[in-house]
This record gives C-alpha cells, structure tokens and sequence, in this order.
C-alpha cells in the first residue's frame, strides 16, 4: 500500500476519545432545505458509519447536490440536522463554517488552481493548515504517489488530461487527511471509458484508506461500483437506502426499480397469499400465474384480488422451461426483434399488452413468431 495509507490512521475518529468510535461519522436527521419554491431536501435521514462508502443517487433535480451542500456547509437546512462524529454542524439556526468540517471535497469541475504546479495545488490545503515545509513535501508526495501524479508533479493544469486534473482535484481532497470525503459527480466530465475505469480506481482507493465518503451520482452503474450502501433519492426523499444488491434485487418501489438497471413490469392481480414462505402468486395480465418474492410491508396487506407489479430483470426471463419453474405453462409472448450483442443476445418480446427486454444466451426459438417465457425460480419480485 503507498507511504501514505500506511502513515494515517484514516478511520481514527476525530474526536480521540475512545468513546466515539461507535458514533456515525455523519448523521442527517429530518434534514429539509426549499429553493424557490422547491421542497429540493424534503425530510432526510441517513447515518454513515466510520470508512464506509455511501452513494447518493437519483434523477436531475432530486436534491443530491443541496443535500451534500448543507453537509458542506455551504448551506445551510431550514430544518433537521446535521451531526459529524456526535457533534452538531449545522441546523436552521446553527451552522459550523466548512473549513471546521474536517472534510475534504471533489466537484464535476476540477477547480484546481490553473496558475499553481500539481504539486502547490496539493501543497496548498496543508500550508494554510501551518504544516512544516518538510511535512508538506513529503505528505504532497505521498498522495500524488497514491493518484499516481507521482511523475507529473511539476505541471501546471493546462498540461494535463481531463482524468489527470480530476486526480489532482482528488489528492488535493486527500491532502488534509479529511474525516469525510464529498464527492459530486466527479466522473462525469470524462469521457466514457476513463470514467468507467475511474470508478473501479476511486473504489480501490476508498476501500485502502477506509475513508468515510459521500458519493453523488445519478448513474446508476458508477453507484454500483462506488457504494457499500446506496441512497436513492427521488424528489428530495429517501426512497430506499440498502446494498447495491438489496436496491437492484429488491427495490421497495417500483421507482427504484426501473430507475437501477433494466426493468420489466409485469402487471397482473394476486391469486393467493403465502406469508410464510413469503411470496404471493400472481395472476398476470399476460397469461400464466407466477410466484412472485414480495417486501415484507406490502405481503402483510396483501390479499387475493389485490393488484400487483412484478419487477423481471431482463436476465431472468428464460425462454426454455426451467427445471423447477415459479410459473405453469409459461407465458406467450411474440417477436418483436432480435439482436446479438457478443455474450448474449437482446430481445424485445410482446406479453400482453406489454413490450419485455430479454437478455438470453441462446437464440430464441419462434413457432409462426411465438414463444413462451419463464422467470428463472425465485427473480419474480413484486415492486407494487
Ligand atoms: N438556487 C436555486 N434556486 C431555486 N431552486 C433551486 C436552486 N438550486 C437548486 N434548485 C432546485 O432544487 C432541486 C434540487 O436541486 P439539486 O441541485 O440538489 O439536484 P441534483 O439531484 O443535484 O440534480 P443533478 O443530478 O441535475 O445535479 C431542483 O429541483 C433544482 O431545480
Ligand atoms: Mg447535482
């Protein structure tokens, strides 16, 4: 690991007294803040532990950006709030200035300093903090080791790539040893494949330092990568909070589900309730009765004659009868089109009055343009 991850204890509280260790590094409580006249954060709670990496996600405009702001402290909450290690940052009429917040901060737009060397970029966090010449150089050197700017500390701005001042903006971030990291949508000025591999890069980072981070993002793949747990927002809510197995899994609403990934929704009516086994099975529109995993919440009221929405993820429709099927016969769809990706082959299929995406590694087989379909056992997942 480099010099630097292995001189600082990055997930030593930062309050020394043994007794905070169990405390979140931030906690929002009921956190609200109108713009104009949008509710832009409509009630929010969340608490992030000491070296996990939290995404917030979600649509243009769902509030991510004001969220991280007030965390910041640039703004401050009209009410509900904010706590770092215990202790109150902000609330409507208290609010810590940014630069007590221990934090460190990375934007879309690099902001790095075009007049200054990479090196005096970094430098400058740690000088204003009254660091000694030699602590400066050499904890400069250290994290431009680890964004590995090592080679090209003595260029001004104008004489990197897009990716290289990102890194910049980053150890500069990294520099003063922040209790927590902010980072909003720092990829998405890259082109895509730097992005894509710059994903992978900021998560091996985090998980090396274990360093507390607050992720903005409103793609869903970078959120995947990035996240222990991810937050999906929706007009300044929470809509759920879980791993990012659990919300591409088991969405608890049918707005997280076709917002993570590709969705098919199944529109059909329940025909029976097991509570135990928690599932239900649904008549489909379509054709076919299919059981269907369901959210403990909605099981419970749950009863024959209750509507019900089946999420399918595109993988999980077959189009050979699996060997323990979820389903009866299997329901009949037609061809609508057909296309081969490389590992597997896309199709749009017509059920009902609804068009289905399918991913299959075998090449559909259609009698006068029919087929049927099954759900692989246990994927059907009711979302409302
Ligand atoms: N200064 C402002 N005045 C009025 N409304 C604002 C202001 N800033 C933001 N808003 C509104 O508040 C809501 C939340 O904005 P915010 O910037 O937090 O969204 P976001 O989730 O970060 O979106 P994006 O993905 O586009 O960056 C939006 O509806 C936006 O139009
Ligand atoms: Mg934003």
């Amino acid at each position: 690991m480099p010099a630097l991850a292995a001189a600082v204890d990055w997930t030593a509280p930062t309050s020394a007294s043994a007794a905070d260790a169990g405390r979140a590094r931030l906690e929002l409580r009921g956190l609200r803040k109108t713009l104009g006249d949008t509710a832009a954060v409509n009630g929010i709670d969340l608490r992030i532990a000491s070296g996990e990496s939290v995404v917030l996600l979600g649509p243009s405009g769902c509030g991510k950006t004001t969220t991280l702001r007030m965390v910041a402290g640039f703004i401050q909450p009209d009410g509900g709030e904010i706590h770092l290690d215990g202790v109150l940052a902000s609330n409507a009429s208290f609010a810590l200035p940014p630069e007590k917040r221990r934090l460190g901060m990375v934007f879309q737009t690099y902001a790095v300093w075009p007049h200054k060397t990479v090196t005096d970029n970094v430098a400058y966090g740690l000088e204003v903090a009254g660091r000694s010449r030699a602590e400066i150089k050499a904890e400069t050197g250290a994290v431009l080791d680890l964004v590995q700017l090592g080679g090209l500390a003595n260029r001004f701005p104008a004489e990197l790539s897009g990716g290289q001042q990102q890194r910049v903006a980053l150890a500069r971030a990294l520099a003063t040893k922040p209790s927590l990291l902010l980072l909003d949508e720092p990829l998405s000025n890259l082109d895509a494949t730097l992005r894509e591999e710059m994903r992978f890069e900021l998560r091996g980072l985090q998980k090396n330092l274990g360093i507390t981070t607050l992720y903005v993002t409103h793609d869903q793949d970078e959120a995947l990568v990035l996240a222990d747990r991810i937050v999906v927002m929706n007009k300044g809510r929470i809509e759920q909070i879980g791993t990012p197995e659990e919300v591409y899994h088991r969405p608890a609403s049918r707005f997280v589900g076709g917002f993570i990934g590709i969705a098919n929704m199944l529109e059909g009516e329940v025909a029976a309730v097991d509570r135990v086994g928690g599932r239900v099975l649904v008549a489909l529109d379509a054709g076919d009765r299919l059981w269907s995993r369901a959210p403990e919440r909605w099981l419970a009221d749950a009863t024959p004659g209750s509507r019900a929405t089946v999420l399918l993820r595109p993988q999980d429709i077959k189009l050979e009868r699996p060997e323990q099927p979820d389903q009866e016969a299997g329901t009949e769809a037609t061809f609508v089109s057909e296309t081969f990706l490389g590992n597997h082959y896309e199709l749009k299929l017509q059920a009902g009055g609804t068009l289905l995406r399918v991913q299959s590694r075998v090449r559909g087989t259609f009698e006068d343009g029919r087929t049927r379909l099954w759900a692989r056992a246990g994927s059907a997942w009711v979302v409302a």
